[in-house]
């Protein structure tokens, strides 16, 4: 199996990014009901191999630049090989206190190396949705603790820009918030939030009798990786009292670059931030982090009256119990994969690898400025370059399709300033300039059959 991963790994660029099937087409190929008794591990495997790969679309392949591009790199494939066979579940510290201390250890390390506040406590959960309906849950129990004991609440209103990944909303939702209580704040020709345009909308709930509670500021957004101006954002949470939510779930790593620190200026007003390693550090899908310097808003927020007695554990200030702090009892050991990923490539080296990144994307973003039949639809802080071709959307949806159906690379599409975008991440670490080359040379090579088909 080990041999067959390494082989995987090797070879990716002979497998297509995005495979060419029809919806149903494994169900179908499938047996519809499980074996009576069991199969030997080869003719599973076979199974995987001519049934299961090909329809498979991957995200670990150098030409995908879909979404946001991720790795699972070497070190954190093994750890996670490692965790899966510990099988740990660190509910509490004495359900397993070394992988508790080492998620403690490694969310210690990377706060200091993107040069958070000390006091932002963190945690590990799945994804930034999970991390960031935790912050909003807190950001409710800061503003009406009376909601966790009678289900009522004033009429809480959460701020974002129309520009925020839809996690927000989701965690909104399920926190109680209600869907006519988010306000979408306009964003500016580069995407991102207008902060006048925050202050006039809570001074406008104020008005109504409303209770603005939690504002939410994005470090890369998902559509253009606009950065929001954290700084006068969190001088309005300050002076209104919101609880001020930060997702770099995609930007947040970028900051343990020396030029870069700056995105993460007026962050010690945050009350949470979300980043997520399995974006763009190098971690196998999944792993959030969510840090926050009100831990014991959070806990309160989730504290029932009374432990039961299965969970009944011995107090000591060293010992954390996580789950105290989230929804989920059952925690898997995610730590481990990160403390690999963190000593195999030490704070250089990730630097190191984010700064290709970054360069590439800087280079294909001079490459598209110089054919001037395509134009870039939104600056590129980081490594997503967002273009079109100078046409008629009809043209640019072509160009998109004909692109991914080559199996050659995969990108994705998005709508800035109301018109359709072409979306080009870049953030695998397998990731060379001739992927960069081949694939904008196939893309351009691509105009004259868009053009003659329009
Ligand atoms: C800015 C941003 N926030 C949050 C998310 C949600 O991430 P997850 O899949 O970890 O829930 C995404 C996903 O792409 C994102 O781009």
């Amino acid at each position: 199996m080990v041999d067959w991963m390494a082989d995987y790994l090797r070879d990716i660029r002979k497998y297509p990014v995005l495979p060419n099937v029809q919806p149903g087409a494994l169900i179908d190929a499938l047996p519809a009901h499980g074996p009576e008794s069991g199969q030997p591990m080869d003719a599973i495997m076979a199974d995987f191999e001519k049934l299961v790969l090909p329809g498979l679309t991957h995200w670990n392949h150098p030409r995908f630049h879909s979404y946001f591009s991720i790795s699972a790199s070497g070190p954190g494939i093994l750890g996670e090989m490692l965790a899966a066979t510990l099988n740990i579940q660190h509910m509490l510290w004495k359900a397993s206190p070394a992988s508790t201390e080492l998620e403690q250890v490694t969310l210690g390390w990377l706060r200091e190396w993107w040069g958070l506040d000390p006091r932002f406590f963190g945690i590990i959960h799945d994804t930034a949705s999970t991390a960031s309906m935790h912050a909003i849950l807190a950001a409710r129990e800061q503003a009406a603790p009376q909601a966790r004991l009678s289900g009522e609440h004033p009429r809480l209103i959460l701020y974002r820009s129309e520009h925020t990944h839809n996690s927000v909303d989701k965690g909104a939702l399920t926190v109680g918030i209600g869907k006519e209580n988010i306000r979408k704040i306009a964003a500016d020709d580069e995407f991102r939030m207008i902060p006048q345009l925050l202050e006039r909308a809570i001074r406008d709930d104020l008005a109504a009798g409303n209770k603005p509670f939690c504002v939410v500021a994005t470090l890369g957004t998902t559509s253009s990786s606009s950065i929001d101006p954290l700084p006068a954002i969190g001088q309005i949470a300050e002076k209104y009292g919101l609880w001020l939510h930060v997702d770099a779930a995609y930007g947040g790593p970028a900051a343990l670059l020396e030029e870069y620190r700056y995105i993460l200026d007026g962050s010690s007003r945050a009350d949470s931030i979300v980043v997520n390693p399995h974006k763009w550090l190098f971690t196998p899908v999944d792993l959030s982090i969510l840090y926050t310097r009100r831990p014991e808003i959070l806990r309160r927020a989730l504290s029932l009256d009374e432990t039961p007695a299965y969970l009944v554990t011995a107090q000591h200030d060293r010992a954390l119990n996580f789950s105290e702090y989230a929804l989920p009892l059952g925690r898997r050991f995610r730590s481990l994969k990160l403390w690999f990923i963190l000593r195999y490539y030490g704070r250089e080296g990730i630097a190191r690898i984010l700064r290709e990144h970054i360069r590439m994307a800087r280079m294909l973003a001079e490459e598209i400025g110089r054919d001037e039949r395509f134009e870039l639809a939104a600056p590129v802080p980081f490594s997503l370059v967002c273009f079109r071709y100078r046409g008629s959307d009809e043209e640019n949806q072509k160009l998109f399709e004909q692109i991914n159906a080559t199996g050659k690379a995969f990108l994705s599409s998005t709508v800035l300033h109301g018109k359709f975008v072409l979306r080009f991440a870049i953030g695998n670490i397998a990731t060379t300039e001739q992927d960069i080359r081949e694939t904008w040379a196939l893309i351009q090579g691509m105009v004259p059959a868009v053009q003659r088909s329009a």
